[in-house]
């Protein structure tokens, strides 16, 4: 959970008999080195790193839009004593970041957001890595065996947090996990199941399904390891607010608990990630240090309102009973 986890959360659940993922997106290829690093410090068990596919630049073809999304901004950004930020396309330094996992190799590299060259894949292997795809549909998936996927994450509608789907400019469908879960089975590859995890009965059904892992990521945002800030942590277990799906933040479609943000600004939201995540950035930062939620990306699934503080290995253990 790219902005939330951290080693000690990735190294909590490992310990506890799951697999954490460490969130290399958004971050350097250095700053990755040094969680893989820390990760490692901590548990002796398997490393598992997750990736952003790069995008497809869209910054000149919707210039304008996104200079009218960056004017809508500017209001809210004021009040929170900021500007917005500048919007612009990066490939979240893929090239590193793959060139250091090919030189000190981890056991699962997962990439989501889409194909990479199968060549990137290639060279995992080589280095003896499993790779993954995170995919919202059979077609996807199709592309992802293609690619030579080793294994499926299967993420349905519900998950929270930025949707998966391939295709940027693509409105995420509204497939349960288990649709997703079921149609993507017959490919013969195992499956990680992933979206709207409330209870152990989710987990159990999912598993009865045919899924070889199910993932989990809101319940472990308030988990003690995390480092998800205190208003996020209060609004998801404070009073209910709706889960909703929104580009209004980074310009890929997400679940996130509705606020002010959500309300105001998803009207000039355009289909250019990460430019949206870099112009809103800096207003998510202040709404944070000043305590208020309304300005913030409150990422949530579904199943946020069973979310319940305390250390990752006792939400994980409610989960495996
Ligand atoms: C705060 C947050 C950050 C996330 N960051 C990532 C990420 O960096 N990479 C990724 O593949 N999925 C990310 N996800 C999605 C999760 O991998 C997973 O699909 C989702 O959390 C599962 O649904 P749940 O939140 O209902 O458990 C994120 C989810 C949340 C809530």
């Amino acid at each position: 959970m790219a902005g939330a986890s951290t080693p000690a959360l990735a190294a909590a659940v490992t310990d506890a008999g799951g697999l954490g993922f460490l969130a290399a997106g958004y971050l350097t290829a250095d700053a990755m080195g040094a969680e893989i690093a820390a990760y490692r410090a901590l548990t002796g068990g398997p490393v598992a790193v997750n990736l952003f596919t790069p995008q497809t630049d869209r910054s000149a073809e919707l210039a304008d839009r996104i200079t009218a999304h960056r004017a809508a901004l500017s209001e809210t950004a004021s009040r929170y004593g900021t500007t917005p930020g500048r919007p612009r396309f990066d490939d979240d330094a893929f090239a590193e970041k793959l060139t250091r996992l090919v030189a000190d190799p981890v056991e699962l590299v997962t990439f989501t957001f889409g194909p990479v060259p199968r060549s990137a894949v290639e060279a995992l292997h080589s280095a003896g890595t499993a790779v993954g795809f995170t995919v919202t549909s059979a077609h996807e998936a199709r592309e992802a065996v293609v690619l030579g996927a080793d294994l499926l994450v299967a993420q349905g509608a519900t998950a929270g947090g930025h949707r998966g789907t391939w295709h940027l400019a693509d409105k995420p469908n509204d497939d349960a996990t288990v649709e997703v879960l079921r149609a993507v089975l017959d490919l013969g590859l195992p499956v990680i199941a992933s979206g709207g995890v409330a209870e152990s009965a989710d987990v159990d059904r999912l598993v009865e399904a045919g899924a070889a892992a199910v993932a989990v990521g809101t319940l472990f945002l308030v988990a003690e390891e995390s480092k998800t800030p205190l208003p996020h942590r209060e609004a998801l277990t404070g009073p209910p607010r709706e889960a909703v799906v929104t580009r209004a933040f980074s310009g890929r479609w997400a679940r996130a608990l509705a606020n002010e943000f959500t309300r105001t600004h998803e009207a000039t939201a355009v289909a250019a990630y990460p430019n949206l995540h870099h112009l809103s950035r800096p207003i998510r930062t202040a709404a944070a240090q000043a305590g208020d939620p309304e300005a913030m990306a409150l990422w949530a699934g579904a199943g946020h309102r069973s979310a319940l503080s305390g250390p990752a290995a006792e939400i994980l253990a409610r989960l495996t009973p």
